[in-house]
């Protein structure tokens, strides 16, 4: 009874211009593997659940992409949402969706972006948190390593005793940029992968307690026997939903949240800089994907179209990346108002 949440439903909009809205980030394949980053998740959970217990959550515009992408997929393991509310009515509505029919579902929430490079490491890890979430009403989510003040992350501090699955102390998600520098320097934290794992009940009862609002709309119960009427419930659902992400809805908020320390090459491709850290660098550290001649430049990114032929001087901690039709010049460590970049380059378009 092992089902799995994939969140789609993003715009990425850290990773602008690369990431847009009519094609998200999850969809591209980042790395030139050949698969997707939503491809490379599902592949992921092989072996720890059967396909037919995926579902992604998205928007009703990527409907098509997803069963492009995912062609094994039933209509019915794509959950589309009329509205972005952000992660917690997200995996409220698949949750509530696959307890309907099973109630007792033991889960697994991830991200529809990131990169995992040691997948044997991952799915052991996952399947020793199950074990954990199946006999015991805790909350659990994966904790990485940290290794910079990220503000773009949540930071979680647990009681260091020798269990593999570890009471958490504090959860704070995205802190202010001194806060994070403290807890680096402490040492006692680690970074919030974003994959949660946990019993269907747990989590319900959690919703109950933290978000009841949304919890009261989603217990009415989604009428997932027919496909018009569940899209009527949604639409509903969704109007009066209020827009809160699971770490701040619920994961800051519970008592019984757990952590299970993991090191399987983690990386949330989130912003430029995590793409940065990724990728192999020539001798100035600078990493470079399309056609770019570099003169004393340091420290630097540069994905530009293959096309084009870039010359870039004098650039120390530089993104420069060009995507369909918008260059972005940008100090990398600026990387986190990218976000508010966008909101103003809609604007004037
Ligand atoms: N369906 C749906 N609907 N998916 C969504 C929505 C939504 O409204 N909003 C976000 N998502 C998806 C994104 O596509 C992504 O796969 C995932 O949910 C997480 O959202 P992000 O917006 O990427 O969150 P974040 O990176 O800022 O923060 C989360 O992940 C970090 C690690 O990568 C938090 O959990 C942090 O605590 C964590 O450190
Ligand atoms: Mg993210």
């Amino acid at each position: 009874n092992t089902f799995v949440i994939i969140m789609a439903g993003g715009v990425g909009s850290r990773f602008w211009p690369f990431s847009r809205t009519s094609y998200p980030k999850q969809f591209h394949d980042v790395l030139g593997t050949g698969r997707s980053l939503l491809q490379q998740t599902a592949d992921r959970f092989e072996g720890v659940c059967p396909p037919e217990n995926i579902y992604i959550v998205s928007s009703e515009e990527y409907k098509t992409l997803i069963s492009e992408q995912l062609p094994f997929l039933k209509e019915e393991q794509i959950l589309l949402e009329p509205h972005r509310r952000n992660t917690a009515p997200c995996i409220a509505y698949a949750c509530y969706k696959i307890a309907a029919m099973n109630p007792d579902a033991n889960i697994v929430v991830a991200p529809a972006d990131h990169i995992i490079l040691k997948e044997g490491v991952f799915r052991n890890t996952i399947k020793v948190a199950l074990a954990a979430t199946h006999q015991q009403d805790i909350l659990i989510t994966l904790g990485i390593q940290p290794t910079r003040p990220d503000t773009g992350y949540g930071y979680i501090q647990y009681i260091p005793d020798k269990l593999t699955v570890k009471k958490v102390k504090t959860f704070t998600e995205k802190p202010q940029h001194e806060l994070a520098v403290q807890f680096i320097e402490s040492g006692d934290f680690v970074w919030n992968a974003g994959i949660f794992i946990w019993n269907v009940n747990s989590f319900k009862k959690a919703l109950q307690e933290f978000q009841p609002e949304i919890a009261e709309i989603f217990e009415e119960g989604i009428p997932y026997y027919y496909k018009t009427a569940e899209q009527q419930f949604i639409q509903r659902a969704y109007q009066h939903c209020g827009s809160i992400s699971i770490d701040n809805g619920i994961m800051e908020k519970a008592e019984n949240v757990h952590v299970v320390l993991s090191s399987f090459g983690w990386s949330d491709l989130g912003t430029w800089k995590s793409l940065y850290e990724l990728s192999e660098k020539d001798s100035l550290n600078n990493v470079v994907d399309g056609q770019a001649l570099l003169f004393n430049t340091t420290n630097s990114i540069i994905k530009t179209p293959k096309d084009k032929l870039v010359v870039v001087n004098g650039l120390d901690g530089f993104i420069v990346a060009e995507y369909d039709g918008v260059l972005l010049v940008c100090k990398k460590d600026d990387e986190q108002k990218v976000k508010e970049f966008v909101s103003e380059a809609k604007r004037l378009n």
